[in-house]
């Protein structure tokens, strides 16, 4: 019996075995299938296309990055400009959230740095000037007496260099631009690289990156004027605004930061509980007349380390909600106070006084010639890094 029965349990061990290798391989088989899958439908195309002619006849490309939400973002070489941000509402309608032009000319034209990579030293130095290893380097004045976001031909004017490429994060574009030792006065000759990220969460990871063959001063950012309205050219006093800080740069007569770090409790410039951008902004405050409106940098109460969310912006009516994720010290919150109505709106209309706000993150303005803020100078063999996200949804 035992002879018998032995072999008997072996075959059906075997069998068992057999079913059960065979059932894991299906199995293994099917996830594969299945990570397959969701890797090329990850495999959004990014579509590319000419936006238009610089004057010398450069072709100037269009990269437009989708996700899996329907999200759109339009990425242009010239500049690193993002040209059109589509977003849902809270009943699902996309629309374009950024101001900026439907074509490559009004933005050759001249404009307010509608959407542009900002560089090399986003926001403004005092006097066009700063000194490093007891030299003096003399910068354009582009801004009264003081020199603004990278000078005459800053980052936001120049063709950058544009891959496109699929991972497993989302769709990317990554532009690469040399800047020259001496361009627009700067020391080093200047590699520069930004990664536009449009993941599958609707948010838009951007990282920045700069090495240099001397010691110069780098403060890189994103100048998207947002209205989640998806109305353009209308106002954005109806926004709610989040910024986590408890002081803020007061500024003089031409915006430069006075070195006071000020309290921001029972002022206009606390934002530490959303409000109404239109709440205060009319208020008889001195900071605010000298802005226009706000125009100021937050010091972020996360400080010089870590990655983290430090404002947000809400439309109501539309239910938009943005985040803002960033590992700089600084935010420079701008109402859109000098928009005058010149400048034609996508959809129809003009962009007038405060029809976009920024948030732009950032080392503080003028930081060269202020010791005690944080360091914006970049050593040959280090590497500036910088991230920042805006994630969208709704409530
Ligand atoms: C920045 C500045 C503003 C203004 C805009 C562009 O955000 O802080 O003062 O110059 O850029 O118009």
């Amino acid at each position: 019996m035992m002879r018998i029965t032995k072999p008997s349990i072996f075959y059906a061990v075997l069998l068992l075995v057999f079913i059960v290798t065979g059932c894991k391989q299906s199995k293994k088989e099917s996830q594969s299938e299945m990570e397959t899958v969701k890797t090329e439908s990850k495999q959004n195309p990014i579509e590319e296309t000419i936006f238009g002619e610089m004057p010398d006849g450069t072709k100037v490309k269009k990269f437009t990055l989708k996700n899996e939400a329907g999200m759109e973002v339009d990425v242009i070489t010239y500049g690193g400009i993002i040209t059109r941000w589509t977003a849902p509402d809270k009943n699902g309608l996309y629309e374009d959230v950024v101001l900026g032009f439907e074509s490559l000319e009004p933005y050759l034209d001249g404009n307010p740095y509608f959407g542009a990579l900002i560089g090399r030293y986003g926001n403004r130095i005092a006097n066009g000037e700063f000194a490093l290893e007891g030299k003096t380097y003399t910068l354009a004045k582009n801004d009264g007496d003081n020199h603004l976001h990278g000078g005459e031909k800053g980052f936001d004017k120049v063709l950058w260099n544009g891959v496109a490429k699929n991972t497993e994060e989302g769709a990317v574009v990554e532009l690469t631009y040399t800047s020259q030792d001496g361009e627009e006065g700067y020391p080093g000759k200047l590699d520069v690289k930004v990664t536009y990220t449009l993941t599958d969460n609707n948010e838009l990871d951007i990282q920045y990156e700069a090495v240099t063959d001397k010691p110069t001063v780098v403060n890189l950012t994103q100048h998207s004027y947002f209205n989640l309205s998806g109305q353009l050219s209308k106002q954005i006093l109806d926004h709610e605004i989040y910024l986590n800080a408890d002081t803020y740069l007061p500024v003089d007569g031409g915006l430069i930061p006075t070195g006071e770090l000020r309290p921001v409790a029972s002022t206009p410039f606390d934002f530490n509980e959303a409000k109404l951008i239109g709440k205060e902004i009319a208020a008889d405050n001195e900071q605010l007349k000298l802005g226009k409106g706000y125009d100021h940098c937050w010091v972020l109460n996360k400080g010089e380390e870590g990655f983290g969310m430090v404002a947000s912006a809400y439309h109501g009516e539309t239910g938009r909600f943005m985040e803002v994720y960033t590992n700089e010290p600084g935010m420079q919150f701008y109402s859109g106070n000098f928009l005058d109505g010149t400048l034609p709106a996508k959809g129809g209309g003009t962009y007038g006084q405060r029809s976009g706000f920024c948030l732009e993150t950032q080392h503080f303005p003028n930081s060269p010639n202020q010791a005690d803020f944080p360091s914006v100078r970049l050593n040959p063999g280090e590497t500036y890094t910088s991230r920042t996200m805006f994630k969208l949804s709704t409530k």
